[in-house]
């Protein structure tokens, strides 16, 4: 018995009486074949107040249905692999979920997602687990929806779409489609997973030509909060579609993508980097000569950082191009960038999509505290210079921290992007079409100790305050948050613009009426307002 005793003897479920009578989760969860003994307990149900007996429930009932391999609980191996699947490590060492449930297949998720509606025990959902803040993907005391076990990528016959599970890498995507000649838009980075990164937009090194990844999805399988199964594309569920391309996970939980995939041989890439202050200023020509001449089968990230260990700023920039280079040659495009001397890293070379994001995956390792912040403004030569020294000026008084590596990138949303996203009735975000590209500015902390927490935070806090006054004064702020670079004290639903927020409040009552994924599944950006509040 892993619940106490006291939890059985609290009294009737004070769950039921949270639950409507529209749909009632002890019934259909019998309708799902959970045994009738298993279910007398959950009407036996906990107290008011103790999420422990909740969680101890739900956690039982599942090990119970689906054997002890499938759940795993506080002290055995299994669950300390699956805090080690977290990239940070406020995810990892800091977030204690009551269990970790690894479901099969959609079915198993709707038990699951009905059990917590049932015993009221709060769920988290876990695709590769990168999200950096506590809780986004893990869920403290709850359940932790792990999809490890779902990893398929499975190619059309036509070859024209891919079907994905939420719990792949985008390694394991590309690996998988590389075999036939094929790929997709996605993730950069190779352990970075596909149900995170689809869900909040996705930027690609293949955007400029097909835009992101949210709106190269065809079909969403989605369990929603009634345990229902659905089938979510522009012409079922047209409401739904539209909210799922970079609402998040507040309307259900994927459990397969069909995106669009595409004929794919080698192609280029590779970084270069420098030492900083001697290279900045052709940097962002370089960058502002790229939005320039626009060449979509380019993709660059401009990155600045501090390497403690030999007290210097570097400046990294990764380039990529969608066609293979001659050995020694790179792409007109960058002519700018390979004019930069010096270079103390050159990595350009044909290779495959998944090997690209091996050079990525080095510069984000695992096992560190992690911050992620972001803000967006218009394309501005002094105004990226002026970012550039107001993150040097943050984050000066910390650099002798322990362990401590601050970063920044900018990217470019591009107008080929942006006419992307109109596609298939648009998507959530609020920037689709329009003549302008935008610049993103994504900045990261990676830190050690916990007493240093609140110093960096607040540089970075105190930096996206900074650029979005500046970039306001010079009337060149945008308000756009991109949910997967936004830290928890930011609020990338309200960024999207009244209206998009409102519709998207009304897409959650439609298919969520009693709010689950809003009150149940508390721990990433929900529509209401930011997780935290600074
Ligand atoms: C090193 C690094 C590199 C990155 N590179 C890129 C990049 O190239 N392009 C880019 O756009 N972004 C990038 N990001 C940001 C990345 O997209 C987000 O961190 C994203 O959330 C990661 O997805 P995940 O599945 O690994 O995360 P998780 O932490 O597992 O999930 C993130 C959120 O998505 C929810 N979620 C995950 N799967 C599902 C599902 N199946 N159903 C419902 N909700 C789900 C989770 O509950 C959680 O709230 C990068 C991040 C890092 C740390
Ligand atoms: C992939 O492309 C290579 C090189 O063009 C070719 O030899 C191979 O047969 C192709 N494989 C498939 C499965 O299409
Ligand atoms: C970092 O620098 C500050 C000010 O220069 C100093 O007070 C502090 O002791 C240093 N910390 C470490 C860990 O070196
Ligand atoms: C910005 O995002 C890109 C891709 O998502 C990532 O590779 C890069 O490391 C991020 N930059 C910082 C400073 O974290």
């Amino acid at each position: 018995m892993l619940f106490s005793v006291w939890c059985l003897i609290a009294g009737l479920a004070t769950a039921l009486a949270h639950e409507g009578t529209k749909s009632h989760p002890i019934v259909d969860l019998a309708q799902r074949g959970i045994r009738s003994d298993r279910l007398d307990s959950l009407q036996l149900g906990a107290s008011e107040d103790d999420a422990a007996c909740y969680c101890a429930l739900a956690c039982d009932t599942l090990t119970g249905t689906f054997g002890p391999e499938q759940v795993d609980v506080f002290g055995e191996q299994a669950y300390d692999a699956g805090l080690a699947r977290f990239w940070s490590v406020q995810q990892a060492q800091e977030t204690k979920p009551r269990c970790f449930f690894h479901p099969l297949n959609a079915q198993e998720v709707s038990v699951a997602v009905l059990l917590s509606r049932a015993t009221q025990c709060p769920f988290a959902v876990r695709g590769a687990g990168h999200a950096a803040f506590k809780g986004a993907s893990n869920s403290d005391g709850g359940l932790t929806i792990d999809f490890i076990n779902m990893r398929h990528v499975v190619p059309s016959a036509d070859r024209k779409s891919v079907a994905l599970s939420p719990g792949n890498t985008w390694h394991d995507v590309y690996t998988a489609l590389e075999k036939v000649n094929l790929t997709m838009v996605g993730g950069r980075v190779a352990s970075v997973g596909v149900g995170g990164l689809i869900l909040g937009g996705g930027i690609s090194f293949f955007s400029g030509q097909h835009g992101w990844a949210c709106d190269n999805i065809v079909n969403y399988e989605v369990v929603v909060a009634s345990g229902e199964i659905l089938e979510v594309n522009a012409v079922t569920e047209p409401d739904l579609y539209w909210a799922l391309r970079a609402g998040g996970g507040n309307f259900g939980i994927v459990t397969q993508f069909v995106a669009n995939s595409f004929e794919q041989g080698l192609m280029w890439g590779g970084d270069r980097a420098w030492e900083m202050h001697s290279t900045k200023a052709a940097l962002i020509n370089a960058m502002i000569g790229y939005v320039e001449n626009y060449d979509p089968k380019a993709a660059i990230i401009v990155s600045f950082a501090y390497a403690q260990a030999y007290n210097m700023w570097v400046s990294v920039t990764n380039l990529v191009y969608s066609d293979p280079q001659p050995a020694e040659g790179h792409p007109a495009v960058f002519d700018d960038f390979f004019a930069i001397e010096n270079a103390f890293q050159n990595t350009p070379r044909t290779t495959s999509h998944s090997d690209l994001t091996n050079d990525l995956e080095i510069m984000s390792p695992w096992g560190a505290r992690e911050s992620y912040w972001m803000v967006t403004t218009h394309v501005d030569k002094q105004l990226a210079s002026d970012i550039i020294d107001i993150f040097q000026e943050e984050v000066a008084p910390l650099t002798n921290f322990t362990d401590f590596v601050p970063a920044m990138s900018f990217q470019i949303i591009s107008v080929a992007q942006r006419k992307a996203m109109l596609r298939n009735g648009g998507n959530a975000m609020g920037i689709g079409g329009g003549d302008k590209p935008l610049l993103i500015t994504n900045i990261s902390a990676r830190w050690a100790l916990k007493s240093d927490d609140t110093a960096v935070l607040t540089a970075y806090h105190n930096f996206v305050t900074r650029v979005e006054e500046k970039s306001r004064a010079r009337n060149l702020f945008h308000p756009f948050l991109y949910m997967n670079y936004a830290s928890q004290w930011q609020d990338p639903i309200a960024s999207y613009g009244a209206e998009n927020k409102a519709r998207l409040l009304e897409v959650s009552k439609k298919y969520d009426p009693e709010g689950v994924f809003q009150k149940l599944h508390p721990g990433y950006f929900k529509l209401a307002g930011a997780p935290l509040k600074w």
